[in-house]
């Protein structure tokens, strides 16, 4: 059935940019290769009104919260999230006879930043920030949502950071090397490269 699903994925993502712009597909092709299943347990900070990557986490088993605030640049991001996942249900009962998400999404876990989520129980396995601290790299909030982040991980967790460009190694040099400071053992890999170049790395955690 998963391979129906990433089947059914990639070609309405094809279908909707064209053959040639597939980072929908990219995404869903990211989130096979982690191998995400449903054992973990996943925090998107600043998913924005993107919902192909929760979605993959969802329909592979995964438990997922949202963590941004309600207003984006194009208006109510949470909202929007909400309808596409809505109508990614919707198309997959009228493809598959099945709805694979069950209601795994939680895109109102918080609305707010990052750094106003609490408690922090340590509970997930995996942090996506995609494409989210280009515009926090070089102010205090970097470290402010670093700290946050890491206070939301359980040992032996990932963070998963793009940023458009090569630019990404930066960002995750610098979560790397500031979890070293604070004594957080951590390695940190590229783990995926999108069709339009912009790199994935992660940064895995491995005591808590
Ligand atoms: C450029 S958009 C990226 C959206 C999506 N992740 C993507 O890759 O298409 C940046 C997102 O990060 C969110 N964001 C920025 N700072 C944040 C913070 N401190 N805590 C939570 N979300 C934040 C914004 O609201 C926005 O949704």
């Amino acid at each position: 059935m998963l391979n129906k699903v990433i089947s059914f994925q990639m070609r309405k993502a094809e279908d909707w940019f064209g053959p040639d712009i597939v980072l929908q597909a990219d995404e869903a092709v990211l989130i096979d290769s982690l191998g995400i299943n449903g054992n973990h347990y996943i925090l998107f900070v600043g998913a924005g009104n993107n919902h192909m990557p929760l979605v993959s986490c969802a329909i592979r088993g995964a438990k997922v919260d949202v963590v941004q605030p309600e207003f984006g640049y194009f208006g109510s991001q949470t909202g929007q999230l909400e309808h596409w996942i809505e109508n990614e249900k919707k198309m997959m009962i009228v493809s598959l006879g099945e709805d694979l998400i069950k209601g795994r999404i939680n895109v109102r876990k918080h609305v707010g930043t990052i750094e106003t989520f609490k408690p922090n129980l340590k509970l997930y396995s995996h942090v996506f920030l995609l494409n989210v601290l280009d515009s926090n790299e070089g102010s205090d909030n970097f470290y402010q949502i670093c700290d946050s982040v890491f206070s939301h991980l359980k040992p032996n967790s990932q963070i998963i950071v793009s940023a458009i460009s090569d630019y990404a190694i930066n960002i995750a040099e610098k979560i790397s090397n500031y979890a070293k400071k604070l004594k957080i053992d951590n390695r940190m890999e590229r783990v995926f490269i999108f069709k339009d170049l912009h790199s994935v790395y992660s940064i895995n955690i491995r005591m808590g």
